[in-house]
């Protein structure tokens, strides 16, 4: 990371602990003086936050793999021009609960093999990785426990169980591995605090 801001994505299955540990790191760097924009996907932007609503309620069939595709990316592409670029531009720190790791994972690879689609339109519209994701990783019933008894409007996808949970964890890992150079791996089956700490200590390990 360097020169203009930092952009930082916290990506896992659902359950994992994302959110909590996003909003920490943000209070973290908030109290070493730096400028942070805690922001997620889908959503982020007024539109974005528009098209959520469209992707995460409502019945689990009714988007197809493709349509879903473009729904994320569409919100995406807002994300990024109204709130991602201008704060890196700005030189602020970005910090994204979720990004294109997500559309690669949940639509590349949930419903059959879509990786070469999502990949193609990522690289058409949006064309930009996180400097840095930080990968919570859980054991699917844990996670799957966890954000079930969140309870809430949004399950489309955590209806889908935890078979697709268990497949999300392969296959974030398998990412993980594929992009080495930007990911760090993180146990999040652990108390909140001990997950922050390790958060923190990767994250100013990597900001100048
Ligand atoms: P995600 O954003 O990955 O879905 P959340 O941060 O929303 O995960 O956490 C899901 C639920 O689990 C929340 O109710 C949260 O309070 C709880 N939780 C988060 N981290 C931990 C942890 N390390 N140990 C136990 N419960 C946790
Ligand atoms: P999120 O609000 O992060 O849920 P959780 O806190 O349970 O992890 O994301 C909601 C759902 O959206 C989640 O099940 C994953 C899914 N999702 C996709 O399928 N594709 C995407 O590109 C993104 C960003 C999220």
């Amino acid at each position: 990371m360097s020169g203009q801001g930092a952009f930082i994505s916290f990506e896992g299955i659902d359950g994992s602990g994302k959110s909590t540990q996003a909003r920490i790191l943000a209070d973290a760097l908030r109290g070493q003086g730096r400028d942070v924009v805690l922001t997620r996907e889908p959503g982020g932007s007024p539109g974005a936050e528009e098209i959520r609503r469209l992707v995460l309620e409502g019945d689990r069939d009714r988007w197809s793999a493709e349509t879903e595709i473009l729904l994320f990316t569409a919100a995406r592409r807002d994300h990024l021009e109204r709130v991602i670029v201008p704060a890196l531009a700005a030189g602020r720190v970005v910090i994204c609960d979720r990004f294109a790791d997500s559309t690669r994972m949940y639509q590349g690879l949930g419903r059959g093999d879509l990786r070469a689609v999502v990949d193609q339109l990522h690289a058409l519209m949006i064309g930009r990785e996180p400097d840095l994701t930080i990968l919570v990783d859980i054991d699917p019933a844990v996670g799957l426990g966890r954000a079930l008894s969140r309870g809430g409007a949004e399950a489309r996808f955590e209806s889908f169980g935890e078979g697709l949970q268990s497949r999300m964890r392969a296959g974030f890992l398998a990412l993980a591995a594929e992009f080495s150079g930007r990911f760090v791996v993180i146990e999040g089956g652990r108390a909140v605090a001990e997950v922050a700490a390790d958060v923190l200590r990767a994250v100013t390990a990597r900001l100048p």
